[in-house]
């Protein structure tokens, strides 16, 4: 048997995933797993019913990754896969629907308002970006409800930067997220299943060189200063944990996630999205938070991949 690295596909964040995918490979052939790194192309679908996989890691940032369209497919083929099922991956990749159910479990998240593009046509542009600055107040972020690693985002400081951020965030969605920008410390918690229950790993604390931890900041080396524990009172730390743990619960995910929260002046958690196929290259948060808790990825990913074959 083999098991297949799914990565790469059509998304704007192919080039990231392809970085994922060649990290998780190694990582489980370091441990002895015969891994066979799949591009998301044409050809996949016939050699996964010719020569099936005994399961797929499927490292697929983006659309059709992280929106459960691949793995409906993985279902439909009967191929077990390691990550959230279809459903859930639906909810969480709609990062209004997801911040919708962490709320009802409790967590905090800043107030916003989803607005498709179309909106802007029905009610004239300048009036609803005026009306939400008169409600939320400023700094907004604005980002694609579903979108990853940064691609469309902006900070806006001032009313003026608004109609650009718009512009920029359309740029790679139809629908955009416009949501209260809280001050303090943002952290990542990475989730992983021991058992059926979910664990928080350390939380990993993002310092952006230039004050802005955007997709040049993610991905070019030494553009991010991580600092790893995260640098919180106990009571943040715990706090942060239980967060990533119900929001993983909440929106019924499975084996592994990855929550991206702020932590404000005064120690409160403050729920941004959640992602359900992770960052996976050199620069990533999740490796850093496996290694930071003394785990090795590649018997992580082992370990993971079991669960689906035992
Ligand atoms: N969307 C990127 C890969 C992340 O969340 O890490
Ligand atoms: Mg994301």
């Amino acid at each position: 048997g083999h098991v297949i690295v799914l990565a790469g596909g059509l998304s704007y964040e192919r080039e990231v995933s392809l970085r994922s995918g060649r990290r998780i490979a190694d990582a489980l052939r370091s441990v002895d797993v015969p891994v066979e790194l799949r591009d998301a192309d044409a050809t996949l679908l016939d050699s996964l019913s010719h020569d099936p996989p005994d399961a797929v890691f499927p490292v697929l940032h983006g659309a059709a990754g992280e929106d459960g369209a691949i793995r409906d497919v993985l279902e439909l083929l009967g191929v077990p896969y390691v990550g959230a099922r279809p459903d859930a991956c639906r909810v969480a990749w709609d990062k209004p629907t997801a911040k919708a159910v962490v709320r009802r479990a409790g967590l905090s998240t800043p107030p916003s308002v989803a607005l498709p593009k179309e909106i802007f046509h029905d009610l004239g542009a300048s009036s609803v970006l005026d009306h939400i600055v008169n409600r939320l107040g400023l700094p907004l972020f604005v980002k694609p409800t579903r979108g990853g690693s940064a691609l469309g985002a902006s900070l806006v400081r001032v009313a003026a930067d608004l109609p650009a951020a718009m512009v920029g965030c359309f740029a790679y969605g139809d629908a955009a997220l416009v949501e209260q920008y809280i001050e303090g410390t943002e952290v990542a918690v990475s989730v992983i299943e021991r058992n059926g229950e979910p664990h928080a790993l350390p939380a990993v604390e993002i310092v952006a060189a230039g004050g802005r931890y955007d997709y040049t900041a993610r991905y070019d080396a030494g553009d991010t200063e991580f600092v790893v524990p995260a640098r919180l009172t106990p009571e943040a730390t715990e706090r942060a944990a239980l967060a990533a743990v119900t929001a993983h619960r909440a929106l019924g995910l499975r084996d592994l996630s990855r929550t991206d929260l702020i932590v404000d002046p005064a120690g409160e958690v403050h729920f941004l999205e959640v992602n359900v196929a992770p960052g996976m290259t050199e620069t990533s948060l999740f490796p850093l938070a496996v290694s930071a808790a003394d785990l090795d990825l590649g018997t992580v990913c082992r370990d993971l991949l079991l669960t689906r074959f035992p």
